[in-house]
């Protein structure tokens, strides 16, 4: 989890000035390297103080409104037909949300994490989850390389790890996701946003989703672990290439001030209804 904002804005120097020197390649090469993402995260204690990148602190408050945003989001989710609230918890590591979030609101949770000593720590945190039959299958893998059941789930929850996948991949990936879906149900997407440029006004208005999806000005590269973190425009105009609506969306609030984290923002997604042809 990339974290630490003391200088997220990088300005441009004036036209008189020579180049700063900057050991990093171009914004455009400086993307996600999947191979070194693994790497990084193998070498991560299985811990909450490991998941969440030296803030273990901020867990309670994340977690708690987490759960806020979901009861709001309840009288949209009519139960599924079957009566199974079955769920899946993407990029999960050790299962924090899991355990704290998920097993609160869901029957079955599903898991997806590519680093095997994370879910191995989960299995074994959690036993009472997992004699219950209420951690579902484990799948060790990329979000980039997972397919999903379609219709399988009625919440698909992704936090803390979307900033891992290229722009194409994650189209690819949610709208994999958007067909994975049961009729009423939601994906959660809860990742930092850069602060640049200010997001919309409203929450759920797209102001941006015009603009160029290749557009990454204001992504931000995190060389430790190879990863991107976007703005809040950028993932609109993700989700509406993938086919999603935001049909809620809430920053969160409670993290210390001192500590100039990045915004976190939640969205909560469904498929958009299929545009009548004239
Ligand atoms: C910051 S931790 C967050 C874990 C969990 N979501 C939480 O909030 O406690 C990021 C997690 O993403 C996982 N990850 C890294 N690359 C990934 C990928 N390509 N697909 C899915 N998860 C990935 C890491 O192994 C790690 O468990």
């Amino acid at each position: 989890m990339a974290t630490d904002t003391t200088s997220p804005v990088q300005t441009s120097p004036s036209p008189a000035e020579p180049e700063p020197y900057n050991p990093l390649p171009p914004l455009a090469k400086r993307t996600q390297d999947y191979g070194a993402q693994i790497e990084y995260w193998s070498g991560i204690p299985s811990t909450v103080d490991g998941m969440l990148g030296g803030y273990p602190q901020l867990s309670r408050a994340d977690l708690q409104q987490s759960s806020n945003f979901l009861a709001k989001l309840k009288p949209q989710m009519a139960a599924p037909a079957d009566g199974i609230r079955r769920g899946v918890d993407c990029g999960a590591g050790i299962g924090r949300i899991t355990k704290g979030l998920l097993a609160k609101h869901l029957d079955v949770i599903d898991i997806v994490e590519p680093v095997k000593k994370f879910t191995d720590e989960l299995l074994l945190a959690n036993p009472e989850l997992h004699s219950a039959g209420r951690i579902g299958d484990i799948y060790n893998v990329g979000l980039e390389s997972w397919h999903p059941t379609e219709g399988k789930y009625w919440l698909i929850w992704n936090q803390w790890c979307l900033n891992h996948l290229t722009d194409k991949d994650l189209i690819s990936y949610l709208a994999r996701c958007a067909r994975a879906l049961t009729p009423t149900g939601l994906i959660v997407v809860k990742e930092n946003n850069t602060s640049t440029p200010s997001p919309p006004a409203s929450d759920t208005e797209d102001t941006d989703t015009d603009t160029d999806i290749t557009d990454n000005t204001h992504d931000i590269f995190d060389p430790e672990d190879c990863s991107v973190t976007r703005t809040d425009g950028k993932f609109r105009r993700i989700f509406a290439k993938a086919g999603l609506l935001v049909v809620k969306s809430e920053l969160q609030r409670g993290f210390p001030e001192r500590l100039k984290l990045y915004p976190v923002r939640m969205y909560a997604l469904r498929p958009a209804p299929a545009k009548e042809s004239k």
